[in-house]
């Protein structure tokens, strides 16, 4: 049978990531790694076997790619979907999908009119104990969900290289994470929300006009009620926690880390917690980009798909216009 062949573009975290999930993958065939970052491309390539290029044109000329993986920043998905697309190839990208709602619509249209299939990075909607929340939900177990709490907190701001900070990028980067989870959970339906956010403890965001901790309420017109609680100051490590309240009981996802191992000493118990999200989503990671190759070899439905990632995209613009305006808005 013949192997997919696969292009990652961007040799930082996320290409790592994927570059060596990729790799396991018995039909895939991972031909290209990009990078504007020559060194860097050549180092994964190296490490994975496959050729280095500095943009996707070049790797495309001499690769004709079944999919293409977009973990470059946040700022270039947009232009190299577009490429991937009319080259007519399947594309997963890196969460958030584009820059606004604007890049986002841009994007349903460029895919959905090339005829090819997009996944979106929201690796939390192939977490074990996630997906364990999200089927006992929606088998009506806890009854009517009433009161949901979604805890995001990154041990310190270390942003990708090419990360770029502006008013409540926190919403997009960070806290769209827990849209997309409740959305999944919940739904894309009309909601008001409320954010504020402070930036308490590095000054880059505070000159950048972004935050570094902040809180978004989300009243469902049909109920639930949501609390996203999202920082980047947990000293202590990583710390990724879900709770739903229902009319019948509590689902609840705690700090999840490697081992059930509590250290006792004089003066202290300790459960140390995954230091950051490569080791928390290792599994999650793995699942969702073996996911999208299935989707690509037999032309399935991909999850989540180009539509679910500017629904979430119109959370994120919604969460950064109220926090920098100081009011509540309405989505739907
Ligand atoms: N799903 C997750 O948990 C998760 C975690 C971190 C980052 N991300 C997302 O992944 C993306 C990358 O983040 P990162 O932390 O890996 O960043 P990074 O800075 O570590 O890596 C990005 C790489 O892209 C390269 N690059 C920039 N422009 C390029 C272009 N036009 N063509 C080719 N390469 C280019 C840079 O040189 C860099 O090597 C971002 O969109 C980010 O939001 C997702």
């Amino acid at each position: 049978m013949r192997k997919v062949q696969a292009i990652v573009v961007g040799a930082g975290r996320m290409g790592k990531v994927h570059s060596r999930n990729l790799k396991q993958i018995p039909n895939v065939e991972l031909k290209a790694i990009v990078d504007i970052d020559q060194r860097r491309a050549s180092e994964l390539a190296n490490e994975v076997g496959a050729a280095p290029f500095s943009s996707l044109s070049s790797a495309i000329a001499s690769v004709k790619p079944d999919l293409v993986v977009i973990t470059s920043s946040t700022q270039t998905h947009l232009p190299l979907i577009k490429e991937a697309a009319e080259n007519g190839a399947y594309i997963f990208v890196e969460k958030p999908m584009g820059l606004n709602s604007k890049e986002n619509e841009d994007i349903v249209r460029i895919v959905q009119s090339k005829k090819v299939k997009l996944q979106v990075g929201f690796q939390r909607l192939y977490d074990l104990s996630f997906i364990e929340v999200q089927k006992r939900l929606g088998s009506g177990e806890i009854g009517k969900p009433l009161i949901a709490e979604l805890i995001s907190r990154d041990p310190s701001p270390q942003p990708g290289i090419g990360t770029i900070l502006y008013p409540g990028a926190v919403y997009d980067d960070m806290a769209i994470h827990d849209f997309a989870t409740m959305v999944w959970l919940f739904g894309f339906k009309k909601m008001t929300l409320f954010a504020t956010g402070m930036a308490a403890v590095f000054k880059e965001y505070k000159e950048a006009g972004d935050y570094d901790n902040t809180l978004v309420n989300v009243k469902y017109y049909d109920g639930p009620l949501v609390n996203i609680d999202t920082s980047r100051c947990s000293k202590y490590g990583y710390d990724i926690r879900l709770e739903v309240l229902g009319e019948n009981g509590l689902l609840k996802v705690e700090n999840v880390t490697d081992y059930q191992t509590f250290v006792y000493k004089g003066d202290s118990v300790t459960h140390p917690p995954y230091l950051w999200f490569e080791d928390r989503f290792r599994d999650a990671y793995r699942r969702e980009i073996e996911a999208f190759v299935k989707a690509v070899m037999n032309d399935e439905r991909t999850f989540p798909d180009e539509v679910f990632g500017m629904q979430v995209g119109r959370i994120s613009d919604a969460a950064k216009k109220s926090a920098l305006e100081g009011v509540p808005v309405t989505v739907e």
